[in-house]
């Protein structure tokens, strides 16, 4: 049966090579996605093509990509190949569209997820001329069944001129009820309290609404959603798990937190994966998830019984987990709740809700600022994501990273970081494999000694001393001591010698 059930939208039907001679050079299209879910899988490889060809005749052919987040091959790839993005942003992680961004081809606006519908409404970011959106169905009255990621979407269909849809086959129908459509957001003055206080509450509908005049083509697919493979947990990984979970523990017995601790958010890769294992062997039950996306840890956790309810904007499942949950979609769609990242995001309800945030980062300094983005201070990796979102907003923020990186030439805890994202402000506690850091309540300079205490390497940690005690010196033990001229040498010399390490 088709997928389409409404005869005005089955009239648009065409393929991705016509969609995408609809999209113009210089235009913005917003698409959706978030992370390796739910992103159109043929008209932008069929608009790559279109560009390639373009730029074969000397034509200039780019557009603005906006999305929810990260995408896949098909997407951010394919357009990044032929030099085809002018304009990226929120996030990305596709290796192709980094080397594109890092080269200067492609101007990148890291913003935190929940500003990037805003700011697309406000107009900062430009006019939105065409949505390109993955759907899982059709009603017969016109109305979208989101797919396997939210995202954006809505604020794509509202704000742009044109619309094309691709109706996924591949996603199981019995998505239709997993998602939670809210559209009472807006900006201010005309803000009011969003009605949600508890990860499992729907306040929306199942459907995306769409005015029909708005689709300009539909194109059936049947392609596969694709996530990598989390890598198997490993002893580092399992070490890191093991000191978050003895944290929440002692949370717990202190009274600071209830047994069945608050909603949980877990970043993205491998460190947050394996943090979500180790709940599943620990002795908390009946936990909740308020977080961005569902990974493979997360859906055992719900298998387990020891998880009652996730709530997030997208799917981020290996292809083995994403074909579990098509299987059977309709048994966790009273345990999983999509919805979209204006609201999964949203900083009023992170805070009202207490999340306790578990992000991955890049490097920490010794005063508890964290850098989640950029290598060396110059070059992007992938962007903030959602961490500034919750990290700033949680009633617990932590940050998990082995200690080292680069086969240990490059130790992860620094003297100051190369790029700031979240600040000593915001950052409460930091755990590598050598122990954990709680930050809370602490000055700088204590700040300083527990970070090099638990979280330093053993390589690095006499080294990470020595600069400590000689910046107490230099700047005569004043708030947050450093010395300028040796605070960023660490990094200079990797740059200079390939190691952090002195030889
Ligand atoms: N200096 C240089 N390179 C470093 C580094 C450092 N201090 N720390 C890590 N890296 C490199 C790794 O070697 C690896 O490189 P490779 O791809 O060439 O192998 C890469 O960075 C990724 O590191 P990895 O250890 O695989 O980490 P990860 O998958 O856990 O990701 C972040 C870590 C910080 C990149 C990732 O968490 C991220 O993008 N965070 C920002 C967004 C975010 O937090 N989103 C979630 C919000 S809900």
């Amino acid at each position: 049966m088709s997928r389409i059930e409404s005869k005005a939208f089955r009239k648009k039907i065409t393929t991705a090579e016509e969609a995408a001679k609809l999209i113009k050079h210089g235009t913005n299209v917003g698409f959706s996605g978030f992370t390796g879910a739910g992103y159109p899988k043929e008209t932008p490889v069929a608009l790559a093509k279109l560009m390639s060809e373009a730029h074969g005749r000397g034509e200039e052919f780019m557009i603005g990509c906006f999305t929810g987040a990260s995408t896949a091959p098909e997407l951010d790839g394919s357009l990044a190949e032929v030099d085809g993005i002018s304009f990226r942003m929120p996030y990305q992680s596709d290796p192709i569209m980094r080397t594109k961004i890092n080269a200067g081809i492609s101007d990148y606006c890291d913003i935190h997820l929940s500003h990037s519908g805003p700011q697309t409404w406000a107009g900062t970011l430009g006019k939105l001329d065409t949505a390109v959106i993955e759907v899982t169905g059709i009603t017969a009255d016109g109305e979208l069944i989101p797919s396997s990621s939210v995202g954006n979407n809505t604020t794509w269909i509202e704000a742009a001129d044109q619309v094309i849809l691709e109706v996924n086959s591949w996603q199981s129908i019995d998505l239709l009820g997993m998602h939670d459509i809210y559209e009472g957001v807006a900006l201010p003055p005309n803000r009011v309290p969003i009605p949600l206080t508890h990860p499992g509450d729907r306040i929306g509908s199942t459907t995306m609404k769409i005015d029909p005049k708005k689709v300009v083509a539909v194109i059936e697919t049947d392609d596969a959603d694709r996530n990598s493979p989390f890598k198997p947990l490993d002893d580092e990984s399992r070490m890191i798990a093991g000191h978050l979970l003895d944290f929440l523990t002692n949370e717990v017995k202190q009274g600071r937190l209830p047994k069945n601790l608050l909603p949980l958010q877990s970043g993205v890769g491998n460190i947050a994966n394996a943090v979500l294992a180790g709940l599943l062997e620990g002795p908390f039950e009946n936990l909740t998830s308020y977080t961005e996306v569902i990974q493979d840890g997360m859906v055992d956790l719900l298998d387990s019984g020891k998880m009652k309810v996730a709530s997030a904007t997208a799917f981020s499942l290996s292809p083995e987990y994403a074909n579990k949950m098509n299987d059977n979609a309709a048994h966790y769609r009273d345990k999983i709740i999509l919805r979209p990242q204006d609201i999964s995001n949203h900083p009023e309800m992170i805070r009202r809700l207490g999340v306790i945030a578990c992000n991955g980062l890049i490097e920490a300094d010794i005063y508890g600022n964290v850098n989640s983005t950029h290598i060396m201070g110059s070059k992007m990796q992938n962007g903030i994501g959602g961490s500034g979102d919750f990290t700033r907003n949680a009633y617990i923020s932590t940050f998990v990273t082995p200690s080292t990186a680069k086969g240990g030439a490059i130790s992860a805890i620094v003297p100051m970081v190369s790029h700031h994202d979240h600040t000593e402000h915001d950052v409460q506690v930091i755990i590598t494999e050598q122990g954990l850091a709680d930050l809370r309540g602490l000055s700088p300079q204590k700040r300083a000694k527990v970070i090099i205490e638990n979280c330093a390497h053993p390589l690095y940690k006499p080294m990470l001393q020595e600069y400590f005690d000689h910046a107490v010196k230099v700047a005569n033990s004043q708030h947050t001591p450093h010395d300028l001229h040796q605070a960023l040498s660490w990094h200079a010399r990797f740059l200079d010698a390939g190691t952090m390490a002195r030889s």
